[in-house]
């Protein structure tokens, strides 16, 4: 261990930037937070301003080192965690993004996935990159930007535009940016541009040539601990090195301490994303999961996982409360939800940006289905925490079928864990027991991990486990006549969804 005794996470999520220190113990000294806009051009768009999410990076890191009352001198490393996929193209010598980041959520490259499926299907590239041909990934969502933004192609093929997802963009800001800034990725990030080879893990050239991407736009891929640089941010983070990298469900994996084959984490966020470690070798799916990256600490073998990924859970909450008004703060759902026995016969599908894991239809939109004249506020609330735990089970069970073993118990983390209705719904659901760890930051603290594992401020994974503690234990309660009756229902609501794209 080194004198310092601090590792600084950025986080860098769907709807805000946070900035958290930990100690050597894993535990949180200070959080800064900052929300960023989300744009929504037309429907199915989802954008957000790239240098806006830079501003705030910044300004979250002063926050949290400023409530520490630490500077960067007291860290031994930083590392970074985002939201994966979300696609940023901009201009090496300018800094300026060419066009608003497009979000993994948006739906506007439907066209442009199924003409690269042709013939061959959604599964054209599945066994090289462990995903199918959806809206979801960055290839063709860089496509979309070079087909659409005036002169950007030429600009590429001259070899003027870098193309990243958050954590390259961030990394090539914090290490200095036009003046010469890193331009590298992670492993784990790479794994969900549909455009690297998942056995090689380096850039699969035909595949990007087929999308027209320039291999010159795309980022060096590194492993997801090693130092990539050092902070020259305007003196922020001056001199201390950025070690770790992870998109965030991969890093939330790592700090849930998942590092034996069958161990499997489910994050609570805008969506859910559940990661199952499958070992050194990549697992394709017959069961509609993706085969990714778990992480790779510098030299030694790739560990990955399958991946179950359901586009909208939280975000559901978040609607309700900005869209529909039913309720004031995303805690009040519990409330609202608890006031009622049951869900009073109503489901909601919310397959805003289509449905994904296990079915993957972009042609899906959102459906509340059941309703009568009975159906009130407090039922619809219930129906919204439910669709969660539905789709979770699906995806559960897609797992259990690719791996052919049961989970015993699903380790949970992410901010609707601290809803006790829904956790305990889920544990009913799934027929197995969901747990929660005491540390619940299990995503900044994965990347501060890999980060401080490269520097040697931790040691290796063993410190990961031995700071992971149980706080909270959920049993399942349910009848199993009831649990399937309703889960049959939700499979008969999803079919509703189906077939809404003109
Ligand atoms: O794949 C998208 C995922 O990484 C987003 O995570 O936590 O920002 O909603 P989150």
């Amino acid at each position: 261990m080194t004198e310092k005794q601090y590792v600084l996470s950025i986080d860098q999520g769907t709807t805000s930037s946070r900035a958290i220190v930990f100690d050597h113990g894993g535990r949180v000294v200070a959080v800064g937070q900052k929300e960023h806009e989300q744009i929504f051009p037309r429907a199915g768009w989802v954008e957000h301003d790239p240098m806006e999410v830079w501003r705030n990076v910044r300004a979250v890191v002063a926050e949290a080192l400023s409530a520490a009352e630490l500077n960067h001198r007291d860290l031994a490393a930083v590392g970074i965690t985002n939201q994966r996929e979300t696609t940023v193209v901009w201009d090496r010598t300018t800094g300026e993004p060419v066009h608003n980041a497009i979000v993994w959520q948006d739906t506007r490259t439907a066209r442009i996935v199924e003409e690269l499926g042709g013939e061959a299907g959604q599964d054209r590239y599945k066994d090289r990159v462990g995903l199918p041909l959806a809206t979801y990934f960055c290839g063709p969502k860089v496509k979309w930007i070079l087909d659409n933004v005036d002169g950007a192609r030429a600009r590429a093929e001259a070899g003027e535009l870098l193309m990243g997802t958050m954590d390259s963009w961030l990394l090539w800001h914090m290490t200095g940016g036009v003046d010469g800034g890193v331009h590298v990725t992670d492993v784990t990030n790479a794994s969900r541009t549909m455009l690297m080879d998942l056995q090689t893990l380096a850039w699969a050239e035909d595949i990007a040539a087929d999308m027209g991407i320039p291999t010159s736009m795309l980022p060096e891929i590194r492993s997801s601990a090693e130092v990539y640089g050092h902070g020259r941010s305007r003196g922020m983070l001056d001199g201390v090195p950025i070690a770790g990298i992870l998109g965030d469900q991969q890093a939330a994996t790592f700090g849930q301490a998942c590092f034996d084959v069958g161990m499997a984490k489910n994050t609570y966020g805008t969506g859910n994303f559940m990661l199952m470690n499958t070992g050194t070798e990549p697992v394709l799916s017959n069961n509609g999961l993706l085969t990714t990256v778990c992480y790779r600490i510098g030299d030694a073998p790739p560990v990955y996982a399958l991946e179950g990924s359901i586009a909208v859970t939280g975000s559901l909450v978040q609607w309700l409360r900005d869209n529909l008004g039913i309720i004031r703060s995303a805690e009040e759902v519990e409330q609202l939800a608890a006031g009622v026995e049951d869900n009073g016969g109503a489901y909601f599908v919310p397959a805003f940006s289509g449905l994904f894991a296990p079915y993957w239809r972009s042609d899906a939109r959102g459906v509340l289905v059941g309703l009568t004249r009975y159906v009130n506020r407090g039922h619809i609330a219930r129906a919204v925490l439910e669709a969660t735990a539905y789709q979770t089970r699906e995806v559960l069970e897609a797992m259990e079928a690719d791996s052919a073993t049961k989970l015993a118990e699903l380790r949970v983390d992410g901010g609707m864990t601290a809803n006790e209705t829904l956790m305990q719904f889920q544990a009913d659901q799934l027929g197995a027991d969901v747990v929660r760890p005491v540390v619940a930051e299990t995503t900044a603290l994965g990347a501060a991990y890999a980060a401080g594992i490269a520097v040697g401020f931790w040691e290796g994974e063993a410190d990961v486990v031995a700071n992971w503690s149980e706080g909270r234990r959920w049993r399942p309660q349910m009848a199993s006549a009831e649990r399937e009756r309703l889960f049959r229902n939700w499979k008969k609501a999803v079919t509703r969804s189906f077939d809404w794209v003109d």
